[in-house]
């Protein structure tokens, strides 16, 4: 690790992650999805209509509906200083365009992503996997769970570009390093989760 690139909490990490991979695998499988059983707005034609590819979106979906769930108790327990501040708000025409200014909008943007999330995830558990099949596409969560698509799709973008803004590659390369502290490993994990049974704390 270069003595520039900042530290991210190794469970923070793995739960980004995933959920990142995950995130991206949904909005293409999802795209392919509309692309061969819908695609009123507009149609590339990379499959054919395809029982398969439904299920493989809702089985991607289905794992990251679970893998979020951890990655937003994680993110506002371990990463809160990385989300939106109360104060963000009223300061944000204060210091415009110097470093803490970008940092927090930074952080407005990384609540926004995990609020698309919860929209294109809400609406996906609420959606009938034989809509598409029975041609039916007027369904409102349908309809709202394409637009959490573009949103998730614009949340993503705008994401990736702040993190490049504020903190370059060292910040981005930071979220994906594999390597840990000691008294982060895995190893410790069981005698940790028992320590928290016996007193939990919320
Ligand atoms: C154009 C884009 C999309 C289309 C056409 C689409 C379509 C669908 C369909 C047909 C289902 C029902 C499948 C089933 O229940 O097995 C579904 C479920 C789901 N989708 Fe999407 N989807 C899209 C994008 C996304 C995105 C971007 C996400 C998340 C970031 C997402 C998350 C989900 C979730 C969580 C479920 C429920 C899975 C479950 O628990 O069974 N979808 N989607
Ligand atoms: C390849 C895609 C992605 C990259 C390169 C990336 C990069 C990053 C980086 C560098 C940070 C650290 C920011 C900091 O320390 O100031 C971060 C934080 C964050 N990212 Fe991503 N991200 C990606 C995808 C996603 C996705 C898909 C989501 C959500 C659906 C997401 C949600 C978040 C959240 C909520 C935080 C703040 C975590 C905290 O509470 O500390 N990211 N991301």
């Amino acid at each position: 690790m270069s003595k520039t690139q900042p530290y991210q909490p190794f469970l923070l990490r793995l739960f980004h992650s995933i959920n990142a991979l995950l995130v991206i695998s949904c909005v293409i499988t999802g795209f392919l999805v509309y692309d061969s059983w819908d695609g009123r707005f507009c149609k590339v034609g990379l499959t054919i209509k395809n029982r398969s590819l439904i299920d493989i979106h809702g089985t991607f979906a289905f794992v990251l509906f679970l893998i979020f769930l951890g990655f937003i108790i994680v993110s506002i327990k371990i990463g809160r200083n990385r989300l939106v501040q109360s104060d963000d708000w009223q300061k944000l025409t204060n210091n415009v365009g110097e470093n803490i200014w970008w940092y927090r909008l930074h952080r407005m943007v990384n609540t926004t992503i995990l609020f698309s999330a919860i929209l294109s995830i809400g609406s996906g558990k609420l959606q009938d996997e034989n809509w598409l099949p029975n041609g039916e596409m007027y369904h409102f969560w349908y309809s709202l769970h394409l637009i959490g698509w573009l949103i998730m799709l614009l949340a993503i973008a705008t994401h990736l570009l702040m993190s490049a803004k504020v903190g370059g590659y060292p910040l981005i390369l930071s979220m994906f390093n594999t390597k840990y502290l000691p008294q982060e490993s895995p190893k410790l994990w069981p005698e940790k989760i028992m320590a928290w049974l016996k007193h939990p704390r919320i």
